[in-house]
């Protein structure tokens, strides 16, 4: 029988067995504080359709991420998220999962993912995987089986009902539009889907589901990866009794109706996987990223469960929801997360979001703006995700003709909805040819600010925004205040600048952001926190800041200014 092990086999298996930081070792906190490595780390998402194209054939790969390792390294990340790389149709560009235990060829195969697996390694990369658990892709085995017959093994994998009224069986809406129910002629019944008709959703009621998504994460464990992000978890539950959901006034951008969606998201029942899930990820060491997309911060709460027995990183996006430059507004929302008694997870752009760069730029300072949003959100109490490209100043793409859109909902909603191509365009490397991603056709297509806005150019320029978030992501991972020290913020009436301190014993760093696009003078008085004659020395600031004196600090439109005080 051993003989059925070829060389490679073993190889493969020693070597994932090496590239499997003990469980322990992952859980150990890295400071007296009790932090564990996630909590000191800054996570970068990778789109890897886009990220970096080996091959050349206009689609980013694995191997094109292994090359790019030293220039994340020196960008200060300790985590990359890769969106999914599985095999897939592509139908929501690998948010359509066929096999979750392999690397879509597009991509490369599992021997790419060893080894960049194995080159993060070496330079104290995590690798996070992307875990679609709500629903496969329609040519799923699973599915393929169970939508054959009635009577099929994995009929009960997923969720089927007879029509109602010669309908589907219920009101219940898509979020890509039309009904969530799909018909299928070979056993007239209806399955749902809350995504597209080739995602159809999984059915966590049934203990075999469960058994199997969580043998996929031990299978990735096993191959070293440090945890997941996990897409979708508000959704994967659906009320067993299939009442309506109770329909609200007006149509969406797709043209359905509005719906309160009480009975097809967010059910108490997440929580019970959440906490089993977590447990699996516990025995290995790993840390689990939740696509938590909130209204509040109670139910933000509960996706770190009691006792912090669920979700060690629900992400934040009502910060992200914050769409315009507003100082009282951040304020608002850093305090509301600050103090909920989790440890904050802080993103402001990603694949499903116009990028950052648009969202808050005026058109005329955006570089300054973008540099003031890393100001922010990278020196806050908690884990930032940040998102490729926004450190470069990406802007979106959006397509200019409905033909040009590649993503089904940017086809469903145009114009009104372009879809998410335009946050989804290839990296920018250098000034040449499609950015330097390619020598093919990219598979989007990259926009004129690449000549300007590229990882080349950008090194060169020691006022870019690249230099300024390396600089502030060495100072974050070198000060002790911005890694462990409390959030007290400061002058909370300004309604133009943002002031806070990072405090952390008897030192502490101040940060002050001008929301605004006009100058401003604040005046500090430190005394309440404890620093009655603060010294402070800058540490990292934008062009136009002058003299250092916080009882009359003088700060340019958008100015960053950050300082060491001492007393
Ligand atoms: C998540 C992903 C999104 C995808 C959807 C369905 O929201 O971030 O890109 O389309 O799930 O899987």
């Amino acid at each position: 029988m051993t003989r059925l092990f070829s060389r490679s086999a073993v190889f493969a298996a020693v070597l994932a067995a090496l590239l499997a930081l003990p469980a322990a070792a992952q859980n150990r906190p890295v400071d007296s504080e009790g932090h564990q490595w996630w909590q000191h780390a800054v996570f970068y998402e990778i789109y890897p359709r886009s990220y970096a194209d080996s091959n050349n054939d206009g689609i980013g790969d694995l191997e094109g991420i292994t090359s790019k390792l030293g220039y994340l390294k020196d960008l200060g990340v300790d985590a990359i998220w890769i969106t999914p790389c599985y095999p897939s149709p592509q139908v929501d560009f690998g948010y359509d999962v066929s096999d979750y235990e392999n690397i879509d060829p597009m991509y490369g195969t599992l021997k790419d993912f060893d080894h960049l697996a194995h080159e993060s390694q070496k330079r104290g990369i995590h690798i996070i995987m992307d875990f679609v658990m709500n629903h496969t892709s329609d040519q799923h085995k699973w599915f393929i089986d169970s939508r054959s017959s009635r009577t099929s093994a994995y009929r009960d994998w997923y969720i089927w009902r007879d029509g109602k009224n010669g309908g589907p069986p219920n009101n219940w809406i898509s979020i890509f539009g039309g009904p969530a129910w799909k018909l299928d002629p070979q056993t007239s019944q209806y399955y749902y889907h809350y995504f597209y008709p080739q995602q159809p959703d999984l059915n966590w009621r049934n203990p075999a589901v469960e058994k199997a998504m969580f043998d996929v994460t031990r299978w990735w464990y096993e191959r070293g990866v440090s945890g997941f992000r996990l897409d979708a978890v508000d959704t994967l539950f659906e009320d067993p009794d299939l009442h309506d959901n109770p329909v609200l006034p007006g149509t969406n951008k797709y043209g359905d109706p509005n719906q309160q969606e009480i009975y097809d998201r967010r059910l108490p029942e997440v929580h019970d996987v959440l906490r089993d899930l977590r447990k699996v990820a516990d025995e290995h060491g790993a840390v689990l990223i939740g696509e938590t997309w909130t209204n509040n911060i109670d139910e933000l709460k509960q996706y770190y469960g009691g006792h912090g027995k669920e979700l060690q990183m629900p992400m934040d996006f009502m910060f992200a929801m914050v769409n315009r430059l507003s100082a009282p507004e951040f304020r608002r929302q850093i305090a509301t997360v600050d103090s909920a008694g989790g440890w904050p997870v802080y993103v402001i752009s990603n694949h499903d979001i116009v990028r950052s760069y648009d969202r808050y730029g005026d058109g005329q300072h955006n570089d300054a703006i973008a540099k003031l949003m890393a100001g922010l959100y990278l020196t806050l109490r908690g884990t930032p995700i940040m998102y490729y490209g926004e450190e470069i100043g990406m802007e979106n793409n959006d397509p200019k003709r409905k033909e040009d859109v590649k993503d089904p909902i940017g086809k469903l909603g145009w114009p009104v909805d372009k879809g998410r191509d335009g946050e989804r365009t290839p990296m920018q490397w250098t000034d040449g040819p499609n950015a330097g991603f390619t020598s093919a056709t990219p598979w989007l297509p990259v926009p004129p600010s690449s000549a300007t806005h590229n990882v080349a150019s950008e090194s060169k320029d020691p006022d870019s925004v690249l230099e300024f978030y390396k600089h502030l992501l060495k100072l974050r991972h070198q000060n002790p205040a911005l890694l462990e020290g409390e959030y007290v913020p400061l002058n909370q009436d300004d309604p133009n600048v943002l002031s806070y301190l990072r405090r952390y014993k008897d030192e502490a760093v101040l940060v002050v952001l001008n929301m605004s696009g006009s100058a401003q003078k604040v005046s500090l008085d430190l005394g309440a926190q404890g620093f009655p004659a603060a010294k402070v020395s800058t540490l990292l600031s934008t062009p136009g800041q002058q003299g250092n004196k916080i009882s009359e600090l003088s700060l340019a439109p958008f100015a960053v200014y950050i300082a060491e005080v001492s007393k």
